[in-house]
């Protein structure tokens, strides 16, 4: 059986996709998630390209010890040294390389000739090499690069020292066939090539970039790059939770495995959903709220009769939270921190406490709470720092044909603040009011609002968008029974983000 490292890029390629940059706090949570996912390796930002980038990298670093951590460098000693020093005290650090080696790119991007190139890619690896053991280095558009030329950049990467080849089709133009027929003619071609890990990025243009990746482990690849629901550069990389589970849904086909812990998938992908503000989509393959839902009677009398009729994996396999009752407003502290830990979720006791106060309060309101419920609750557990705004009371007059107040009050420490708007409507009301109280201009980028479970007491939850002075968004997420409160719990978890930033 093979062992396929999973390298996941979520907070590199996938933070570069429109609308889901995070901050310090959430990429930090997001990286201690994929630790527990069991990645192999955290690609965890471009340190050159800003100094947060390189703030957050050297956090990741420092936060996680079971996996590698990764910073991408272009081919320039700059880049490496911003990569190195972001990553030098990790436990296990990457530097990974790329330069372009299509003839397009190297003629019009980079306006160096194949001489250049391969001469750039030793001179560079060897100098990665000289700080860092572990070199990965990426031929970037290697899918449309000559084949022939694409051998030289290899052996040159290898002879300077790399450690790990990655083979990316850049623009997600390859076809499987293809993508298998390249890594096995590197394979056949390439000196040396037995003792380095083969990798693969596929990116989504064609919607073949779980298919190209699946392709390449056939055909030798011992790395595949992915990110958490695909997110990633225009329409995305390959899938991390299609690609495990492919891989292990069906193992006697391609006999191989990874060292992920699928139940944690579901509750990934979650939380990288909650922190961008970016939905999953209901027909998402292994993480979709329809991914085991069998409408039509025909199916649902087959899974009652067994299950294996319509179901290849089972939700909790991939840690789909069960939704039969389990608490309600007489349950405890202790029955909530049993219940959570049965759904994998360790918390520390102050973090308990904050999500017990939330339990609580929402017990009052729905009375059973459910697998899906207590997760919302979870991750809605952000903020709780100092200088946050907290929402004390909201009081909204709305209707047709009345003008649209809303009454607001917050806490910022131990500052109470009060204030009255007239709006198009509640929530526009609502939203001036913070504004104007907080004395911020804040824009209104997007709002959307989410059912968490079925029902009548359903808790909705609520994510915004928020531009801040500067142009920089930021996401809100709020949670309550009353689709208002959990608008404005949104509103104030924006700004309270974008105060953080710019504290
Ligand atoms: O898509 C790509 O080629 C990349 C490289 C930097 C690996 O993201
Ligand atoms: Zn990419």
């Amino acid at each position: 059986m093979n062992r396929i490292k999973i390298f996941d890029t979520t907070l590199r390629d996938g933070e570069q996709s429109p609308g889901c940059s995070m901050n310090l706090t959430e990429k930090i949570e997001m990286a201690k998630q994929l630790e527990k996912l069991g990645v192999d390796v955290i690609e965890a930002g471009f340190a050159i390209a800003s100094p947060m980038d390189h703030k957050s990298v050297q956090a990741i670093a420092g936060a996680v010890s079971n996996c590698s951590v990764a910073s991408l460098a272009r081919c320039a000693k700059g880049d490496i040294d911003a990569a190195w020093d972001a990553v030098k005290d990790a436990k296990h650090p990457r530097i990974h390389v790329f330069l372009a080696t299509s003839d397009i790119h190297m003629e019009y991007k980079l306006k160096m000739t194949r001489e250049q190139v391969l001469s750039r890619i030793s001179e560079m690896v060897a100098y990665a090499k000289s700080l860092c053991d572990d070199i990965e280095f990426s031929a970037e558009d290697a899918s449309r690069t000559d084949w022939a030329f694409l051998v030289q950049c290899c052996i040159n990467a290898i002879s300077a020292g790399a450690t790990t080849l990655n083979i990316p089709d850049t623009v997600g133009y390859s076809t499987p066939q293809e993508m298998s027929d390249l890594i096995v003619y590197l394979r056949q071609n390439v000196p040396g090539i037995e003792n380095v890990d083969i990798s693969v990025h596929c990116h989504n243009d064609l919607g073949m970039a779980v298919a190209n990746s699946l392709a390449c482990i056939k055909a030798g690849a011992t790395q595949v790059e992915c990110t958490v629901n695909g997110i990633g550069e225009r329409a995305g990389n390959a899938s991390l939770e299609e690609l495990v589970m492919a891989l292990r849904t069906r193992q006697s086909f391609y006999d191989a495995e990874t060292g992920i812990n699928t139940r944690q998938i579901y509750r990934s992908s979650k939380l990288l959903s909650n922190i961008t503000g970016v939905p999953i989509p209901p027909s998402k393959a292994i993480v979709g709220a329809n991914a085991f839902a069998h409408e039509s009677g025909i199916h649902q009398h087959g899974v009652l009769a067994n299950a294996q009729t319509y179901e290849i994996m089972t939700p909790a396999e991939v840690g789909v939270p069960q939704n039969t009752m389990v608490l309600g407003k007489h349950s405890g502290k202790h029955a909530l921190r049993e219940k959570l830990e049965t759904m994998g979720y360790e918390l520390t006791d102050e973090e308990l406490e904050a999500v017990f106060t939330r339990f609580k309060s929402l017990a009052d309101k729905k009375k059973n709470i459910t697998g899906s419920d207590l997760e919302a609750l979870v991750l809605h557990r952000r903020n709780n720092v100092r200088g946050a705004c907290r929402l004390v009371s909201h009081v909204i007059n709305a209707g047709d044909g009345v003008p649209n107040t809303s009454c607001i009050k917050l806490t910022r420490d131990d500052e109470v603040l009060e204030e009255v708007a007239i709006g198009s409507g509640p929530l526009d009301a609502s939203f001036k009011a913070i504004n104007r109280m907080l004395n911020m201009d804040i824009k209104l980028e997007s709002f959307s609002l989410n059912a968490v479970t079925d029902g009548e007491d359903a808790i909705g939850e609520a994510v915004v968008k928020l531009e801040d002075e500067h142009g920089e968004s930021y996401t809100g997420t709020g949670l309550s029974t009353d689709i208002i409160e959990s608008s404005i719990r949104a509103y104030v978890n924006g700004i309270n983000k974008i105060m953080e930033a710019n504290a």
